[in-house]
């Protein structure tokens, strides 16, 4: 329901002029203005503190002498249309047009996959992997490489890239959205130059893949691991706005997690690993299927996150990380 500011402020004034059951009408609108009012607040309240005010997208300075001044005309459309927006269950990442992931400002809009928090945390384990490698001479010759399938806005492979200055990164999506969104990122951060971003479908074009990555330290994705049966249950601001693609993992999940570990051998060098971050029902799944259908990859340990948090899945949350290593031959 969208109500302008003029409206709500003036419905209480304008009801007092009508004779025939103006209490009746003149206490719909008072109770129009505080429905409106309190869906304001509960919006701004679930705005990120940095832009709790949403005075503008170009994240104006919040002064407190500014908390008493009265809103131009400009400044109230403005927030009415930030509100609608939210009001239609758009995720305030897409209507802000950026979020933060670890130490990166990230720009996003749909229906590209919005990076979550745990995800984080995937990143950490891959980048203490690889520095406490390096550290040990493991790969020094070379560039160190890493792959990353399904790199939706860039987040993982841009942190990688960030604090690993000599890592090299290929990025690939089946998504020319997210393939584009993660090269703008990259140029932003400045990036791009240790960068391969390139549009390809894991699971129908195997051979373009071993085509561009070869001899990788490690492969890391957080591929769509949903269970097809699921997504009906997703929140709308999931459900609404993010591309399916993103979450669908097919009827148990795996579709695109067995693919990956199927390519695992063939892309990783001799002592490469497979990072997942996967459903918490997964682990035991992944490992019979891994052990029974790629001998060349050895399951190492699964990890939950710390947060213990389900954020966006009526679900406990606790997601796991799957960390498959491939055995040196
Ligand atoms: C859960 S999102 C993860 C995005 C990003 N890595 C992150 O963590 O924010 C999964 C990504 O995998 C991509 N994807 C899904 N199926 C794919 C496939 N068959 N080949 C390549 N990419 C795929 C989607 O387009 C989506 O961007």
């Amino acid at each position: 329901m969208y109500f302008s500011a003029e409206f709500i402020i003036c419905a209480p004034v304008i009801s007092t002029h009508c004779c025939w059951s103006a209490a009746h009408i003149k206490l719909l609108f008072y109770f129009i203005y505080f429905f409106a009012f309190c869906r304001s607040l509960w919006l701004i309240t679930d705005l990120n503190q940095k832009y709790v005010f949403l005075l503008s997208t170009q994240k104006e300075c919040l002064e407190r002498k500014r908390l008493t001044e009265f809103l131009s005309c400009e400044k109230t459309e403005q927030v009415w249309r930030l509100c609608t927006r939210r009001l239609s269950r758009m995720p305030v990442q897409y209507i802000i047009g950026e979020w933060d992931f670890r130490d990166l400002t990230l720009k996003l809009r749909p229906p590209v996959f919005i990076p979550r928090p745990e995800t984080e945390e995937l990143v950490e384990l891959v980048l203490t992997d690889l520095q406490r490698e390096s550290r040990a001479g493991v790969g020094s010759a070379a560039q160190e490489s890493c792959v990353e399938v399904g790199c939706g806005s860039g987040a993982i492979s841009l942190s990688l890239l960030k604090s690993l200055p000599r890592l090299k990164v290929f990025a690939l999506d089946q998504s020319q959205d997210a393939v584009e969104l993660t090269r703008e990122n990259a140029s932003r951060l400045g990036l791009q130059d240790r960068l391969q971003v390139s549009r390809v479908d894991v699971m129908k074009d195997a051979d373009r893949v071993l085509s561009l990555c070869s001899s990788a330290s490690a492969l890391v994705s957080n591929p769509p691991y949903l269970f097809s049966e699921d997504l009906q249950s997703l929140e709308p601001e999931i459900y609404r706005f993010e591309d399916h693609a993103a979450l669908d993992g097919g009827e148990d999940g795996l579709t695109v997690i067995k693919q990956i570990l199927t390519l695992a051998p063939l892309i990783l060098s001799n002592h490469g690993r497979v990072y997942l971050e996967v459903d918490p029902r997964h682990p035991p799944l992944i490992r019979q299927w891994a052990e029974e259908n790629v001998e060349e990859l050895r399951f190492v340990e699964t990890r939950r996150d710390t947060s213990g948090r389900f954020v966006f899945i009526n679900k406990e949350k606790t997601f796991h990380i799957s960390n498959i290593v491939k055995e040196a031959y």
